[in-house]
C-alpha cells in the first residue's frame, strides 16, 4: 500500500532523511520508532505532502505521490494525526470534525453523518464534548479529536505521530484501545512511538531511525526478544556516529 525507496528531504540546506526505505503492506500496522531528531516526523510530512522530498519515491497503491499536493494524497486514503495534535483550538469538536471531512473519500459512498457517527462511537467522550471548544480539552481528549479529525476523510492508511506522547497512563490504555479497535476493523497503521513497549504491543513490524538512516527493519517479535533492547538506540546511534565520521 506504502512504498518508500531511497527517499531524501530536509530543510533548506539541513538534510534530514537520508535514503530511506520502508514499506507497509495493507492492513498492517507498522511501527516507526528512533530518538528525538530522527526525523520521523519528517518522513511522515513527505508522506501527506507537506513536504517535498529532495530524492526518492513515495507510492501509494502504485501512484508516485512525491509532488501531490496534500488534499490529492487525502483523497487517496491517507491521513495524518500530526504530532502535537494541532487541533483549531477555537473551533468546537464537531466544527474540527467537519474540517477533517473536507476532503472525504467519496468512493467508497461514505457520508459526513456516517464518519461523524464512526468517530463518536470509537470516542464517545468526543460526542459528549461536540459542542465545546477543542482548545479547552484536556490533552487526552484533543488527541481523541486529532484521531477523530484524521479518520474523518474515511482514510485507509492512517499516519500517526506520536499520539501517547505526554498523556497519562489511563489515557494512554483508552487511546490506545481505539487504536486497536482501528486495527482489527483492518485499517493499515504507520505509528510513530518512542516507547518501544507500546509501539511493539500494537505493531507486528517495526523500523528503527536514526539520524535519518533506517538502522533496523524487523517484525516486533525479534526487536522484543533481543536482550539489549533497552541499549538499541544507544548503539545504533553511535553506529550512525561512526557511519557519518566514514
Ligand atoms: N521546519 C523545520 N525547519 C528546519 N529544521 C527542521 C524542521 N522540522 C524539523 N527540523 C529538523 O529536522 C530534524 C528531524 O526532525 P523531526 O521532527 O523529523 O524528528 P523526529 O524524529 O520527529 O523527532 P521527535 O521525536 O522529537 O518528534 C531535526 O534535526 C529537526 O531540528
Ligand atoms: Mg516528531
Amino acid at each position: 500500500m506504502l512504498r518508500v525507496e531511497d527517499l531524501s528531504a530536509g530543510y533548506g540546506a539541513a538534510s534530514v532523511l537520508k535514503s530511506v526505505s520502508l514499506e507497509v503492506a495493507q492492513g498492517e500496522v507498522v511501527a516507526l520508532l528512533g530518538p528525538n531528531g530522527a526525523g520521523k516526523s519528517t518522513l511522515m510530512n513527505c508522506i501527506i505532502g507537506l513536504l517535498t522530498p529532495s530524492a526518492g519515491t513515495i507510492t501509494i497503491d502504485g501512484h508516485v505521490v512525491n509532488r501531490e499536493p496534500t488534499y490529492q494524497t487525502i483523497k487517496r486514503g491517507v491521513a495524518l494525526v500530526p504530532e502535537g495534535r494541532r487541533v483549531f483550538g477555537p473551533f468546537t469538536v464537531r466544527d474540527n470534525l467537519r474540517m477533517g471531512s473536507l476532503r472525504l473519500r467519496t468512493s467508497g459512498a461514505v457520508s459526513f453523518d456516517e464518519r461523524l457517527d464512526y468517530v463518536y462511537g470509537l470516542f464517545p467522550r468526543l460526542k459528549e464534548r461536540q459542542g465545546q471548544m477543542a482548545g479547552t480539552l484536556s490533552g487526552g481528549e484533543q488527541q481523541m479529536l486529532a484521531i477523530g479529525r484524521a479518520l474523518m476523510s474515511n482514510p485507509r492508511l492512517l499516519l500517526l505521530d506520536e499520539p501517547f506522547l505526554g498523556l497519562a497512563p489511563k489515557v494512554v490504555d483508552e487511546i490506545r484501545a481505539a487504536v486497536e479497535a482501528l486495527r482489527a476493523a483492518g485499517l493499515t497503521l504507520l505509528l510513530v512511538e518512542q516507547k518501544l513497549d507500546i509501539a511493539l504491543g500494537i505493531a507486528s513490524r517495526a523500523y528503527v531511525l536514526i539520524k535519518g538512516r533506517v538502522g533496523l527493519g524487523t517484525t516486533s517479535q525479534e526487536l522484543l526478544a533481543r536482550d539489549d533492547l533497552s541499549d538499541l538506540y544507544f548503539s545504533l546511534a553511535s553506529q550512525s556516529d561512526t557511519m557519518e565520521e566514514a
